[in-house]
């Protein structure tokens, strides 16, 4: 199959059939060939297992650079809106496309406080699982048990509807995410409190008990919004995707937020963040470095090396880099400057970037890879990193809910296979049939 481009149309040729298809120009990045008649017109679909080279949909949300390391949210630079913005201005930029005026942000930051607590029946929710349970395994359960509370009266169809579905998950997660924490230290649930902002209200969720007063570094605060900024959307991902992918059939919102944190824990995805302290950890002292590295290299090992290496960057991830310059500005406000795994983390990442390996392949750095020595800094033990980044992602999670449903293109997703099983043939009587391997197992 071949293809050449010009301004309106691209044409495929495959064999001696050919076909001038649609071609989609975006506001900024590469065209798209349109392949919604690709069968239609050649006779042939189109194959691409990890959907890398395929749009699935057209968005106005966030755009990514891979070549040159840039990440807009509504057309403003990553950098500029960490240092300028709260995270509740920027899910209010995610989700209504532009920045707010200071009213709408008011009326927004109302409207966020006032649906931060549970269903106070979710809490028996909990008490099922165990108590070493993975927070993330909580996390799947409970926030797909949403869906048992709000369901009924909801109509997706309905935008007020979507709205208070959208507000109540970007409200809700941080409750959930600090609920599975007390959870698994054995504290009491601590509620929230409506005096505070999004991210200390968060922290207090996390560290207060109800015996002392507890008051977050005001550096903890700052940090952690940013990290939220950070990780609140990136166009396409694995967990959007399946967001998107289980939304495409019409299913509760809470539902297919389940699904999206599931995609979420993945260690190729939001999962990383966690590898990283444990890659680090495991590495423990500067000399051994190389072993991993080694290990990271070696093709008959799966073994991959968490926090680098991007789908789509092929550069330094901008969120890496601002993380990294972060990074510095919160161990030193806490007093850990002298965190032997920042150090360790730095001397890995400056060993690999020289490596060929890496080099070759466009290795670098990502978002996940400081982002797990910031959490740390904030007193987060690992299994905790990744509930934090699906706190951060719910707002990019229903973004793309709310798009898709006003989308007229949207159909229910459903792709094809390139099948590569039997031909059709008889069936054996069960007495004369041989053994085979099963293929599972
Ligand atoms: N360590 C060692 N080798 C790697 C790594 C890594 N972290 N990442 C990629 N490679 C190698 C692959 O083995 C492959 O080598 P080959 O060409 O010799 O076969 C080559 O680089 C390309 O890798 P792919 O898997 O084809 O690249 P892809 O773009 O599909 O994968 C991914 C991206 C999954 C993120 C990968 O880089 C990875 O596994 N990284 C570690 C996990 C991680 O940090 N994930 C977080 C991503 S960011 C996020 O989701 C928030």
């Amino acid at each position: 199959m071949s293809a050449t481009a010009n301004l309106l149309t691209a044409r495929i040729e495959v064999g001696d059939e050919g076909a001038e298809l649609p071609l989609l120009r975006p506001t900024i990045g590469p065209a798209m060939v349109d392949l919604r008649r690709l069968y239609q017109d050649t006779g042939c679909y189109a194959y691409d297992p990890a959907l890398h080279e395929i749009g699935v949909c057209r968005s106005g949300i966030t755009f990514v650079d891979a070549d040159e390391g840039i990440l807009l949210y509504r057309g403003y630079p990553i950098d500029a809106l960490v240092e300028s913005c709260s995270y509740l201005e920027i899910c209010w930029l995610l989700l209504n496309g532009e920045l707010p005026t200071a009213a709408q942000l008011a009326g927004f930051t109302h409207d966020i406080t006032h649906h931060t607590m549970v269903n106070e029946q979710l809490h028996a929710i909990y008490r099922g699982f165990r108590r070493d349970a993975h927070p993330m395994a909580v996390m799947c359960g409970v926030v797909g048990a949403l869906a048992a509370f709000y369901h009924d009266g909801l109509d997706i169809f309905d935008p007020r509807h979507r709205l208070i579905a959208s507000h109540r998950l970007v409200a809700k997660m941080p409750t959930i995410a600090a609920m599975a924490y007390k959870y698994a230290q054995g504290q009491p649930f601590i509620y929230p409190r409506n005096d505070l902002g999004y991210a200390e209200n968060f922290l207090h969720m996390l560290f207060a008990v109800p015996c002392e007063p507890y008051h977050p570094p005001a550096a903890a605060v700052r940090a952690l919004d940013a990290l939220l900024i950070v990780q609140a959307d990136h166009e396409q991902n694995a967990s959007t995707s399946a967001m998107r992918q289980v939304g495409s059939t019409r299913a509760n919102p809470y539902a297919c937020t389940a699904a999206a944190i599931a995609a979420l824990w993945g260690p190729l995805h939001g999962g990383a963040n966690e590898g990283v302290l444990q890659t680090l950890a495991e590495i423990g002292t500067i000399d051994r470095i190389p072993e991993v590295l080694r290990r990271a290299k070696d093709k008959n090992n799966p073994y991959r090396l968490s926090g680098f290496g991007h789908p789509v960057y092929k550069s330094y991830d901008p969120r890496a880099k601002l993380l990294r310059r972060r990074c510095y500005e919160v161990l030193e406000a806490l007093g850990q400057r002298d965190d032997p795994l920042l150090e360790l983390a730095m001397e890995l990442e400056r060993i690999a970037l020289e490596d060929e390996y890496f080099i070759e392949r466009k290795l670098y750095p990502n978002v996940d890879f400081y982002s797990g020595i910031i959490f740390r800094a904030l007193g987060l033990p690992p299994a905790m990193f990744t509930p934090v980044f699906a706190v951060a992602r719910t707002v990019g999670w229903v973004a793309h809910w709310n798009e898709m449903m006003t989308d007229p293109e949207t159909r229910l997703s459903r792709p094809r296979q390139l099948y590569c099983g039997p031909t059709e043939r008889d069936l054996v009587p069960v007495t004369e049939r041989v053994a085979h391997p099963p293929l599972v197992g």
